[in-house]
């Protein structure tokens, strides 16, 4: 497929796999599209958006080329191939997918290996894709991203393209921060997958492990279900996927006469004894070995069970390439051994072992003829196999057994909930379940199913696309301040007419460059010089803005005739007074002492910090530490405030090189709110300027025909940027040196 007439509002849906069998067969290449799961959901969507499916369809070639053929069937049905060669697939998908990002996510650390090259290749193939994505999408497309083995992609697609609508899925479990952090490349996995506009998890306990990861690892600052990043806001949502349970309603009658058929198969087999149902993916993560020794040991501790119950297991073959999954084939083909040897007798085994897949009639027939779905993995990000079998209880009869690590447990309250790695506590529910009289099976299942029918994954994927189209904001750089755009701000201020110009201006970093120690900052006579000339000016009312204490303002520009705001807003003293006076009402501040504490400790590991006490928040500055130790230990610490101060009513704020805790909701942008609401018209022309996060609050309070000016350059809300202190002082002595009529001084 090519893009040459670019349609907007497409959607690109990116998987590693395609939902696809290829096959040759005498007539050609033949694609079958799969059934079930994302792709009975999703194929719609993409094909109604005029978009496609980007993803490699399963077979990798020597040159990781793919043959025209097969991108020519592909293209046919809306489907873009990405090729992998044999040594690509080997790397990124079975080493760095498969055993790395894999074992560590469902908490095997021990399983985990890394190597440098598996990355480098994990990189370049996502690079590929992003490569792949590019020459497809145009304006207003979104692109929706499945999955671990491309979380890199989000951030190489927003590099390229900031326009695009993004969207990322994990399907798997996000692990708490503390086994994250032991991946080697956390850093660079966090800021890939938060190219994002919107992160989506089955959980909302996944989504709490994310923030916490991108707080302790990147230091950012997070909400309930966002993060800030460069600027802009990701949105985090938990959305567990859903299946179509009219898939597992009744069939049409062709299916329903194989069901039928497999059905009698399996009550013959079953001789009348109860059938408890295994059906997974042959993965570690499953728990199967786990799940047949307390099978084994329900026979042992009653051997007459063996009349009573027995149990199917199917294990779908699955990256039987990888060590971990052969070694664990073998574990199971012996086990399942011994049980029938110990157990069985002629004509009757306990366990019917299946290490193959099912085609869906058996599938549904298996879920049908079960007496108890038996779904216990150690971990598992969700686990469709669990709503599938209660999709397919028509009778609101069966019991579902499930494993408390799966993410289905957190929708499936009613099911018998075991700890999987407790062959007892596994036992134990099977005997009850084994036990369970009807009234109580359909008192727990008709909630359940009636909770999956009422979803679907067509539902599943447009409250994501939804949540995309929401959570996406443009990160346009802000535009230099040059040439056009600093005539039209002397223009506008010239003649503004009766009005005012308000300029803000932040002290650190934007009037002055930083210094070694913070004491040493003090003005430079020029700046001093600037700011009386700005307050001379008939047209302009300045204000200096600043974290710092108020005593030290006063000392340090006091006299220049600009008004003053001290510590991040908490205290403003207007030109034409002499005091101080707080803008907010604060609360009570129990928590500085507890804070203190924190800081001290955090103080005496790391050489160089130091608090600063102000009259409403407290600081820990760390420019003067190493820069290593203090940027690691500002992370770790700002993690554990936003922690343990949870509910307390203040906020904790990053700036350039300083952490500083202060009661919520005193910000620079509010104190700018206040000062215009009580004193500026409609003729005010406005102006903003400053460097760091916490002057973000002043650019976003600004109207859309205000002046928000960053120093610096990155994502910000300001709509322009001076390079440096030195640019901005050469603006401001432009705009103090522009003609003037008289000056208002009502606002003061
Ligand atoms: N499944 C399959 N072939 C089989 C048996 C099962 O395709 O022979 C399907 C099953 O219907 C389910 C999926 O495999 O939709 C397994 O999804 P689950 O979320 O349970 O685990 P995953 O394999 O994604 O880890
Ligand atoms: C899990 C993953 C999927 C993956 C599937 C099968 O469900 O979340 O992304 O496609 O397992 O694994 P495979 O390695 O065969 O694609």
């Amino acid at each position: 497929m090519t893009n040459t007439t670019p349609q907007s509002g497409r959607l690109w849906l990116v998987s590693n796999r395609l939902p696809v069998t290829i096959s040759e067969t005498e007539d050609g290449i033949d694609v079958k599209l799969s059934s079930g799961g994302l792709a009975t959901g999703l194929v719609g969507l993409h094909k109604e958006s005029g978009g496609g499916w980007i993803g490699w369809p399963g077979l990798a070639t020597d040159s990781g080329e793919l043959d025209q053929e097969i991108v020519d069937a592909l293209a046919a049905r809306d489907l873009i191939g990405v090729g992998l060669s044999v040594e690509e697939h080997r790397k990124y998908y079975q080493n760095l997918s498969n055993q790395t990002i894999w074992p560590l996510f469902h908490y095997f650390n021990e399983r985990m290996h890394f190597s440098d090259e598996d990355w480098e290749c994990y990189v370049q193939i996502n690079r590929r894709f992003a490569d792949a994505v590019l020459a497809q999408v145009g304006e207003g497309d979104t692109v929706f991203v499945q999955d671990f083995h491309l979380m890199l992609l989000p951030q190489m697609l927003r590099e390229a393209r900031p326009d695009l609508r993004i969207g990322f899925f994990l399907h798997i479990p996000f692990p708490s921060s503390e086994l994250y952090r032991i991946f080697p490349k956390r850093e660079e996995l966090l800021r890939g997958v938060l190219g994002a506009d919107l992160l989506a998890f089955h959980t909302v306990g996944y989504v709490r492990h994310f923030r916490s990861a991108a707080c302790n690892a990147l230091g950012l600052e997070t909400r309930t279900s966002e993060v800030h990043v460069d600027g802009r806001k990701v949105q985090l949502m938990a959305q567990p996927l859903a299946i179509d349970a009219d898939t597992w309603g009744v069939g049409s009658e062709e299916d329903e006469a194989e069901i039928a058929e497999y059905m009698e198969y399996l009550k013959h087999m079953a001789a009348g004894r109860k059938i408890v149902l295994g059906v997974e993916r042959m993965d570690y993560t499953k728990g199967i070995p786990e799940r047949l020794r307390a099978f084994k040991e329900l026979l042992a501790e009653d051997p007459s069970r063996v009349d009573r119950v027995m149990m199917i297991q199917v294990a779908v073959p699955s990256r039987a390439e990888v060590h971990d999954y052969m070694k664990l084939k073998d574990e199971v083909d012996r086990l399942a051994g011994s049980i029938n040897a110990e157990f069985g007798r002629p004509g009757l085994q306990p366990l019917h072992y299946m290490y193959q897949s099912v085609s869906p009639q058996r599938l549904r027939a298996l879920y049908r003829a079960a007496d108890i779905g038996l779904v216990t993995p150690l971990r598992d990000g969700l686990n469709l196999v669990a709503k599938e079998f209660i999709a397919s209880r028509h009778q609101d009869d069966g019991v579902l057994v499930l494993g408390e690590s799966t993410g289905a447990s957190w929708e499936l309250g009613e099911a018998v909930r075991v700890n999987p790695f407790d062959t007892h506590d596994i036992v134990r529910n099977l005997v009850y379940a084994l036990n369970m009289p009807l009234e109580e099976q359909q008192r727990r299942m008709t909630p359940m199913r009636a909770r999956i029918q009422g979803s679907s994954v067509e539902k599943w994927a447009r409250a994501c696309l939804d949540a995309i189209k929401a959570s996406h904001s443009t990160d346009v750089r802000p535009a230099p301040m040059l040439g056009k755009a600093v005539d039209h701000l002397m223009d506008q201020l010239v003649n503004c007419g009766d009005g005012q110009c308000h300029l803000f201006l932040d002290y650190d970093g934007t009037l002055r460059e930083f210094t070694g120690k913070p004491l040493d900052a003090t003005p430079t006579p020029e700046i001093l010089e600037l700011l009386a000339n700005l307050s001379a000016h008939p047209k302009i009312s300045p204000w200096v803005v600043s974290g710092r204490p108020a005593d030290l303002l006063h000392e340090w520009v006091g006299k220049t005739g600009v008004g003053l705001v001290a510590e991040h807003g908490a205290f403003v003293r207007p030109a034409a007074e002499t005091n101080f006076r707080p803008l907010f009402d604060f609360v009570s501040d129990d928590w500085r002492d507890e804070v203190r504490e924190i800081f001290e400790h955090f103080t005496a590991s790391v050489p160089g910090a130091r608090i600063e006490e102000k009259d409403v928040g407290i600081a820990w500055h760390y420019r003067q530490a190493d820069p290593i130790l203090g940027a690691w230990q500002a992370k770790e610490l700002f993690q554990h405030l936003i922690e343990v101060l949870q509910d307390q009513g203040v906020q904790v704020m990053r700036g350039n090189k300083v952490l500083e805790v202060r009661p919520a909701g005193i910000n620079k942008g509010n104190a700018l709110r206040k000062i215009l609401r009580d004193g500026s018209n409609n003729n005010d022309l406005v102006i903003a300027a400053g460097d760091d996060h916490t002057d973000e609050s002043m650019f976003q309070a600004l109207e859309s025909h205000a002046y928000g000016i960053l120093v610096g350059n990155r994502p910000s809300a300001a709509a322009f940027r001076v390079d440096s202190p030195a640019a901005m002082r050469e603006l401001l002595t432009a705009l103090g040196a522009s003609s003037c009529t008289a000056k208002n001084t009502d606002n003061q």
